[in-house]
């Protein structure tokens, strides 16, 4: 496909990231008035991530009364039709979101039968709307994307996450800074992966995370061509709770400087 064609899920998912997003720019436009709480170490919620997922769950629910939900902010909602599942990150980069970065999306994925078919990726401040649907090429705004060429290490962007639960991260860092490239931490694992599948990244890896942080992203970097594995080189499933993707081309060298 060469022209941009939303999948009738994705238009609603679209719609459910919409809706939900007039409230994120609200708030994030007047941050003194949120309240914030810890969950656990290095995890933030706000009222606005609660009411963000509340919204989606609802324009969802109206369209797929009969869906099932894996959310990050309530319980799983096991509903009639179990083969049918969202998962929703009603924002990924909280931290980013309560000091102001705007660096931070809402990210929403279906898995149809344990499978991850549909994804949507939104930064409601810069407006960059991802999508995904399995077959049908990743995008954003109308652009068709592809991971990047660069094999070069030295040349390169590697992305990474370095939150307060990632324990393994200085042993990583280490081993890959013996390699000539240059790593970022921006702070949201699915606007990270977007940016794989868009090319600007190279590759990006992160341990400790949840299905809802990297669903979307997992099917936005495959449909453009990139690889996603474990850090460790076993094939990612939907219970991994690490993470490697690459452009493909250094998929090899990354995995084996990390295991160094
Ligand atoms: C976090 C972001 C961050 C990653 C953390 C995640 P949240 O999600 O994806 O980039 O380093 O591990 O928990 O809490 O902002 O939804
Ligand atoms: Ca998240
Ligand atoms: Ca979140």
């Amino acid at each position: 496909m060469s022209v941009s064609q939303q999948t009738p899920v994705i238009n609603i998912m679209e719609k459910a990231a919409r809706i939900a997003s007039k409230k994120i720019i609200r708030d994030f436009g007047e941050l003194e008035k949120l309240q914030v709480s810890s969950k656990s170490l290095g995890d933030f919620v706000t009222n606005t991530d609660i009411y963000a997922e509340k919204s989606i769950i609802e324009t969802l629910s109206y369209h797929y009364p009969d869906y099932s939900f894996i959310t990050e902010e309530s319980e799983n909602i096991i509903n009639k039709d179990n083969n049918n599942t969202f998962v929703i990150d009603p924002i990924d980069g909280t931290k980013n979101f309560i000091h102001g970065i705007p660096q931070f999306c809402i990210s929403i994925a279906k898995l149809t039968l344990n499978e991850i078919t549909d994804g949507i990726i939104l930064n409601p401040i810069s407006n960059e709307f991802y999508w995904t649907s399995k077959g049908q090429g990743a995008w954003m705004n109308n652009q068709r994307l592809r991971v990047s060429n660069r094999k070069i290490l030295s040349e390169c962007l590697v992305g990474t996450g370095i939150s307060q639960k990632n324990t393994n991260i200085l042993n990583n860092i280490k081993n890959l800074k013996e390699y000539p490239t240059t790593l970022r931490n921006m702070g949201s694992a699915a606007l990270d992966l977007a940016f794989v599948a868009a090319g600007k990244l190279d590759a990006f890896w992160e341990n400790d995370l949840n299905l809802w942080d990297v669903a979307a992203g997992v099917l936005l970097v495959i449909e453009a061509g990139g690889t996603i594995s474990e850090p460790e080189g076993n094939k990612w499933l939907l219970g991994s709770k690490s993470i490697m993707a690459s452009n493909s081309l250094i998929h090899d060298i990354i995995l084996g400087a990390l295991r160094n």
